[in-house]
């Protein structure tokens, strides 16, 4: 049996609000939409289902509120196979929400971190044993900044290797970027990334994912692009969170970066053809049963 590594999430978790719709409303305009539902979601949690499902063992470090959606996320986790201990639940702080509009085969997100916004240093600090006993920290922007850097800080100092999706973006402490392994924007990202200073310590760092167009490295002074799996998307929400949580899997597990790109590829292109973030997220033997299908139409 292959290692199975521990993979921990400091992160955002949140109750998503997906509608969809034909027409997108103008400023000032109400149109009526199509279907509604909650689903699971946040960059956080939805990177640890994606790990979990990859048979890591994963723990989630971060918040919910004392409602009704904190309940049901914590719950969701659990049932998931996911640590929760580290997740705390504050009194009279609302869940972290993501409200989504679904339009066009792409998502238009809005979120309210409510009580991801209390993922402070401090509460972190309660649960360091946690980080030096993983092979890999896998962390996103949805919680405060110096959170951020508190744990890239911390498990740079104890030797655990970080993965740093900056999604959504915000300008990044050269320290924080010099202390990640790898970070994974998006193009857009990318590009505002490419505009900070730094970007020498960056370009070997990044993993660029591109939706269809495939994932782009930088090695040896050039770009290697390895390409995505066509697929027909139903929802395309989460297929980056899908990317991040297998990459960081087969990184942990020892894999080679480009073999860990395109086993992150196939479990992102197999994620977009559910509704919901999580819902399409694979397990390990449905994406090796996909690249086998797929090598064999080549
Ligand atoms: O990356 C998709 C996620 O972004 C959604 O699940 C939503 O909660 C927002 O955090």
């Amino acid at each position: 049996m292959s290692h199975q590594p521990t993979v921990t999430v400091i992160g955002s978790i949140n109750m998503d609000l997906a509608v969809s719709t034909d027409v997108m409303p103008l400023q000032g305009e109400t149109v009526l939409g199509n279907n509604f539902a909650t689903y699971p979601g946040g960059k956080g949690a939805n990177q640890a289902v994606a790990a979990a499902r990859l048979e890591a063992n994963v723990n989630m470090i971060g918040a919910v509120g004392e409602d009704i959606f904190g309940k049901k996320l914590l719950q969701h986790l659990n049932n998931e196979n996911i640590n929760t201990s580290a997740v705390h639940v504050f009194d009279g702080i609302p869940s972290g929400t993501a409200t989504i509009i679904l339009s066009e085969q792409d998502n238009r997100i809005i979120v309210a971190p409510g009580a991801n916004g209390l993922v402070s240093p401090e509460l972190v600090q309660n649960h360091k044993s946690m980080i030096q006993n993983s092979d890999l920290i896998l962390l996103q922007l949805e919680i405060p900044i110096e959170t951020i850097s508190y744990v890239a800080s911390l498990a740079y100092d104890m030797g655990v290797p970080v993965i740093l999706n900056p999604a959504p973006y915000q300008k990044l402490p050269a320290a924080l970027l010099s202390q990640v392994e790898f970070l994974t924007p998006n193009e857009s990202e990318a590009r505002s990334l490419i505009r900070d200073p730094v970007l020498d310590i960056l370009r070997e760092k990044m993993i660029i994912t591109q939706g269809e167009q495939g994932v782009v490295i930088h090695q040896n002074d050039s770009d290697i692009t390895i390409p995505s799996y066509k697929v027909l998307p139903q929802d395309t929400t989460g297929a980056g969170d899908t990317f991040n949580g297998a990459f960081a899997t087969q990184l942990a597990k020892g894999k080679g970066l480009k073999e860990a790109i395109i086993f992150a590829n196939a479990a992102a292109a197999m994620s977009v053809m559910k509704l919901g973030a999580q819902s399409g997220m694979p397990t390990k033997d449905e994406v090796e049963q996909f690249l086998q299908e797929r090598s064999e139409q080549l």
